[in-house]
């Protein structure tokens, strides 16, 4: 019990620490892919003009921001999280744009504060591997999705073929961390891993692409498909919550 609440809390202090520098750090560690692959999310989502959408986890409201635009004034996002340091950054954001159709709330992902079939889409970006547990976060989602809406996930993965595999285990387990060394120093955080260690260090235990998928389709989701991006590097997950 010590074990999870410790998890929880040291995740929260990494990204409480780490905000100010996390939106430059993620363009830098993904080579300036993530705004395409976000796109490619967002497409996945099937957003239009007057829908609802939460994003889960949302950090530092990129992925909620552009959601927002899609959606239009005539429509709504929330954005949530349990990192106030990152919810901060998501806010000053929103106050100096033109875009004041987001609510962002401090939150857990495995206790969602929203009722039932409330919004048309809800979306994770780099948040599964961070949570206690990956299907209560996804029932969560499903439950909170409006029926025919989607559940829309993004997640790091490894490459299927031996050399990338190679390339990306050099590149995410050793340059990954060095990168995070000048960046934050490489401070310990709850005297455990450094946050940018923490990153490869996190995808050890975190399931296979079919595993998620089956994730999924237990918690209620259908028509269930991934998609590899960045030479699977990433991954999109993408659900349908069933009627009736
Ligand atoms: C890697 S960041 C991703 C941020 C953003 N979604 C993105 O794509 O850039 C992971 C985020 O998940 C949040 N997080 C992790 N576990 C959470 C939980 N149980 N409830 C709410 N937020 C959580 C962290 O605070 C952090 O902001």
């Amino acid at each position: 019990m010590t074990e999870i609440i410790d998890k929880d809390k040291y995740v929260r202090n990494i990204f409480n620490t780490i905000a100010r520098k996390y939106d430059l750090m993620n363009l830098i560690m993904t080579w300036g892919m993530l705004p395409g692959w976000q796109k490619f999310l967002l497409k996945k989502t099937r957003l239009t003009k007057g829908k609802k959408a939460l994003d889960v986890c949302c950090g530092t409201g990129e992925l909620a921001m552009q959601m927002a635009e899609l959606v239009g004034p005539e429509g709504q996002v929330w954005g949530l999280d349990f990192a106030q340091n990152m919810l901060n950054i998501a806010q000053e954001k929103v106050k100096n744009s033109e875009q004041k159709n987001i609510t962002f709330v401090e939150g857990d992902a495995l206790q969602l504060p929203f009722p039932n079939d409330n919004f048309d889409t809800v979306t994770n970006g780099f948040a599964l591997r961070n949570v206690l547990d990956i299907s209560q976060a996804i029932k969560e989602m499903t439950r909170v999705v409006k029926p025919g809406g989607t559940v829309v996930c993004i997640e790091v993965s490894r490459p299927h073929n031996f050399l990338l595999r190679m390339g990306f285990n050099l590149y995410f387990f050793k340059v990954v961390p060095l990168i995070g060394k000048v960046v934050d120093k490489g401070k310990a955080i709850d005297n455990k891993f450094p946050p940018y260690t923490w990153l490869p260090e996190s995808l050890k235990t975190f399931p296979s692409q079919e595993e998620i998928k089956r994730i999924f389709q237990g918690a209620g989701l259908k028509e269930v498909k991934y998609y590899p991006l960045g030479f699977g590097a990433v991954t999109v997950y993408v659900g349908v919550k069933r009627t009736g």
